[in-house]
This record gives C-alpha cells, structure tokens and sequence, in this order.
C-alpha cells in the first residue's frame, strides 16, 4: 500500500482549499473516518508519524471509500509550515502526548509557540479543537492567551462531552478508564 510521506504533499495540488480540517496525531484514523463521513464537503487530512498507525489509518479510509480524506506519514509540525495563513477551516489535536509528568510538558505538543501558529493558518472563524485526557495538560492550555481566540463555551474553559462529537479510538479508551476527556475549542476572530 502507497502512503504519502509529508514531504511528498502539496497544498497547490489539493482539489478543494474551502474546507480544509487537519486531524494532527490521527492514530489509527477513527475520528479522521467518522468526520469524513460525517461531512462531505470538507477535505479531512490526518497525519501520523507512527508508521503502524497511518498504515491502519490509510486502509481504513480506502475501505470506506471515501474520496474527501488523505492520510500522511511523518511530522504534523512539517504539515503546518505547507498552508499559507488563513487557509485552514478546523484543527483538530485529540489526545496527542504521552508526557504526563510536569518535568516532561515542555515537551508536549499544544504550546504558545504551537497556538500561534495554528492561530495563523486558520480563516476568520476557523476552529481550533482541542481533546486530552489528562487535566493538567488541559489546564496548562487554557492558561495561556493565544492572539484573538474566542472561547464558544460561555462561562467555563473546557467542557467534558460535545452532543454529536465523533468518538476516536484514544477518547473511547478514556472514557474507559477515568471516565472523561476535556474537550476545548477556540475560534479565531
Ligand atoms: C495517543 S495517540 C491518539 C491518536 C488519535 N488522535 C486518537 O485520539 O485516537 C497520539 C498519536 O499522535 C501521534 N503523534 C504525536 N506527535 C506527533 C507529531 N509531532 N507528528 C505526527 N504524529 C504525532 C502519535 O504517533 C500517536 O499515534
């Protein structure tokens, strides 16, 4: 089976630039497969460095037949610098690092460096979502001010379900064991 390395990706080549949504650290393509069903009109782009995982992920979106997902293999860091800014309708970033520990957060992947850039490549009332399972990665996130993001949710910073809001294999496996995630979105405004 062919998978398209990051390197080998082209924004200019993609045949819809309206509705382009990320899924950044895919796994295994759940979520990326649930959502493409879910909305046609949008393009979904799912990126794993894992080569196990965005192999799982890439048959699973050649068996559904679905003609509006890719899947990449390598560094979703790489995939941001290939969108010129403004040009992303979503951002999704579910469950992404294993670095619990406090000495290991700079380490992890939703820093203030990392907001700022997704803050960029978003339209106006582009998305940034994003789901752990560990509170206080949640609460380092939402400690931090990112450019103009608005909060959707009135009065809290996070919520823990969203009606409608597609499963992906880690969040299931959380629900699991200590019974919720943390969801938080921002829009760019
Ligand atoms: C805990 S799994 C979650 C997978 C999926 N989002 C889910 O919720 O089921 C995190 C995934 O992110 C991937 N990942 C982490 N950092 C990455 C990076 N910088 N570039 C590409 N993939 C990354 C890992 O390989 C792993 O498959």
């Amino acid at each position: 089976m062919n998978i398209q390395n990051v390197e080998d990706f082209s924004y200019e080549n993609l045949p819809n630039k309206k509705n382009i949504v990320l899924d950044l650290g895919c796994g295994k393509g759940l979520f990326l497969v649930r959502m493409a069903q879910r909305y046609p009109e949008d393009i979904f782009i799912g990126i794993d460095y894992s080569q196990s995982v965005i192999k799982a992920a890439t048959q699973k979106v050649k068996k559904a037949k679905l003609t509006n997902a890719i899947t990449l293999k390598g560094d979703f860091l790489k995939l941001l610098d290939c969108f010129p800014e403004g040009s992303l309708k979503k951002v999704y970033v579910i469950c992404p690092d294993p670095w619990f520990k406090n000495k290991h957060r700079k380490r992890r992947t939703v820093t203030y460096k990392f907001m700022e850039k997704v803050y960029s490549l978003l339209k106006n009332n582009g998305v940034f979502h994003f789901t752990t399972d560990f509170g206080p990665y949640m609460l380092t996130v939402i400690n931090e001010q990112y450019g103009n993001f608005k909060n959707p949710y009135p009065g809290v910073s996070w919520i823990h379900t969203i009606a409608n809001h597609p499963f992906s294999t880690y969040m299931d496996k959380s629900l699991g064991s200590d019974g919720r995630v943390y969801h938080m979105r921002r829009i760019k405004s």
